[in-house]
């Protein structure tokens, strides 16, 4: 038997603590903080600021396991690769070792620690662009060691930032060349339809990214020239599941340790095969969904018309779709594909306790959706002729999906042109999509954190109303959830009784007095206990490691925080709270810019 996702999961912390490597605690999935994203999509997002050169309280060898999630993957789902949630293992260097060790090290652990076949892994590296040279010295320490060049690949693709090509970095961006490796599916047969020959860019199946490791060693300036940063750093990602997939030499991620007790589970309920053409993308995408909406309640997320919300309601109703086309019950199979997911992650991240929760806030989710369904399948039962405008309105207005009403059609035998119809949709949800360009819609892509001056300045504010709220309100205060865009900032707090406006107007006063000031902003890094004996204020739902960054405003205020932060309140201006509101029993909203 291959190896199993927590024997993976040991392996790779042991390897990398044995190389004095501290763990980063794992970031929420929804990242506290980051008004530019919706949720967590790669290890490297909380540690923006150190790849910058800002010191990580855990030193300079740092790894861990994140779980992610990508919503831009979500059409995607339904082919063997291709999840919403997924987990990267990463390890970094923060201006320590550099390509030399990070190449040796990171081919030592795939072939060494887990016995991949050497000759079924494939190297690629930095082509070299205009702005750019080649990766020669990468290319040199892979054939060092021992890699024939026949498996070392040059392309121009080899480069990564969150926001993609170096043409596509804004500003202040950190980026740099990164060397993937490869793992060789040799069962499957190479697609002419794709090229002539087959290379571990190839999207013909047959070659699978299992690890990459991005030398971060520029930064973008404002001009649009790179410079080199200061300190240079390793980012190493490689997808647990991927891994996985490449350990059991079979392609589809779906029948690792991490899937297949789920894929059994909607087997059982659909009477369906889960190895018929015909229905694997279905059972896929509930499978995918299913568990992404389980990290999703173990995030805090509940299904809304909003943000993560949003999407949250997304996947729900994208896995009932599915569930209903394969005759599946969904309040029936929930708890089971719950339960399954539950066993699947216990001792990771879920207890047998959770199946409570999982299945009364999904459940709630997936019985308005079937009401709207029956709504909708009326309505849609009741029209004389279909147009795309019908389609189109029953979704805006009910959340009927295009994909039922279209399936239901055939059902009903209805004389439709689905081509047509599709088209006529798309052009209704242009027009829509044109009328609501919202500021939220670029969150969507997610990952790029915004480090703009007015992020920053927010950012110290936050931490001077956290204060000030004390202050006014007393120690009952506690921070519940924060959120900063380049418009304002907001802020959600407990208190047992509801705070008056004078209170309010008291916190904006001394929010002011503070940046008037002038006071200096500083960090130290220490302890966790002695920063907790300092009084440091801390987010409770957080998980904090052993040293912690503390950061201070003058004498005023001492918060855990990782930055970066302004460094002195002038910077900040006027502050005016312009909206205070009470958003669930004992808990508050204040909106400041
Ligand atoms: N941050 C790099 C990636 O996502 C490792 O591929």
């Amino acid at each position: 038997m291959s190896i199993t996702h927590v024997q993976l999961r040991k392996l790779f912390s042991d390897y990398w603590s044995h190389k004095e490597h501290k763990e980063v605690p794992p970031l929420p999935l929804v990242p506290p903080n980051d008004p530019t994203t919706l949720f967590t999509g790669s290890g490297m997002q909380q540690l923006v600021p150190n790849l910058l050169g800002e010191p990580h309280p855990l030193g300079k060898k740092l790894y861990n396991i994140q779980p992610c999630f990508r919503s831009q993957d979500i059409e995607e789902v339904g082919d063997n690769r291709h999840t919403t949630f997924f987990e990267m293992m990463g390890n970094w260097s923060l201006g320590t070792y550099f390509k030399k060790e990070q190449i040796k090290w990171i081919w030592e652990f795939l072939t060494r620690e887990l016995k991949l076949p050497k000759e079924k892994l494939y190297i690629t590296v930095f082509k070299g662009t205009k702005e750019i040279p080649a990766d020669e010295e990468s290319y040199n320490i892979w054939k060092q060691l021992g890699i024939p060049t026949t498996n070392i690949f040059k392309y121009e693709g080899n480069w990564w930032s969150r926001a993609g090509a170096p043409n596509q970095m804004p500003p202040g961006e950190p980026g740099g060349p990164d060397s993937e490796v490869f793992y060789e599916f040799t069962q499957i047969k190479h697609d002419p339809k794709f090229g002539e020959k087959c290379h571990p860019n190839c999207v013909c199946g047959r070659f699978l990214e299992i690890g990459n490791s991005v030398f971060m060693q520029y930064k973008k300036n404002l001009d649009g020239s790179f410079s080199e940063l200061p300190a240079k750093n390793v980012d190493f990602g490689g997808g647990l599941e991927r891994i996985l997939a490449a350990l059991n030499d079979d392609p589809d991620l779906f029948v690792t340790d991490l899937f297949k007790k789920t894929i059994n589970t909607i087997e059982k309920y659909s009477n369906k095969l889960y190895s018929s053409i015909e229905y694997k993308a279905k059972i896929r995408v509930i499978a995918d969904h299913i568990k992404g909406a389980c990290f999703m309640v173990r995030a805090g997320i509940v299904p809304s018309n909003k943000e993560q919300g949003y999407v949250m309601r997304r996947l729900i109703r994208r896995a009932v779709v599915k569930m209903m086309e394969l005759n599946i019950t969904p309040l029936k199979a929930l708890e089971t594909i719950c339960t399954e997911i539950i066993n699947i992650y216990n001792t990771v991240y879920f207890k047998e306790d959770d199946l409570i929760k999982l299945r009364s806030i999904i459940g709630k989710e997936i019985n308005s959706f079937e009401k709207t369904v029956y709504r909708g399948t009326k309505i849609l039962q009741n029209q004389s002729s279909i147009s795309g405008k019908i389609l189109f309105d029953l979704k805006q207005s009910y959340g009927f999906p295009v994909e039922l009403a279209l399936e239901l059609l055939e059902q009903w035998n209805k004389p439709v042109n689905k081509i047509t119809l599709l088209q006529e949709y798309m052009e209704e949800f242009k027009k829509h999509k044109e009328l609501s360009r919202s500021s939220s819609t670029n969150k969507f892509k997610g990952g790029l954190a915004d480090n703009s001056e007015q992020t920053l300045k927010y950012h110290t504010a936050t931490h001077l109303l956290h204060q000030a709220l004390f202050n006014v309100l007393g120690d009952d205060v506690r921070q519940e959830g924060s959120n900063i865009t380049g418009e304002r900032l907001r802020f959600d707090f407990y208190l047992s009784r509801k705070p008056t406006e004078d209170e309010i107007t008291k916190v904006q006063t001394i929010m002011n007095n503070k940046i008037q000031e002038e006071l200096s902003v500083t960090y130290k890094i220490i302890p966790k206990q002695e920063a907790l004996q300092l009084g440091a204020k801390s987010f409770f739902r957080e998980k904090y490691p052993d040293m912690v960054k503390v950061y201070y405003i003058g004498n005023f205020s001492k918060e855990f925080c990782g930055g970066p932060h302004v460094t002195n309140t002038k910077e900040i201006g006027i502050i005016s709270i312009y909206k205070f509101e009470k958003i669930g029993n004992n808990i508050y909203r204040i909106y400041a810019k």
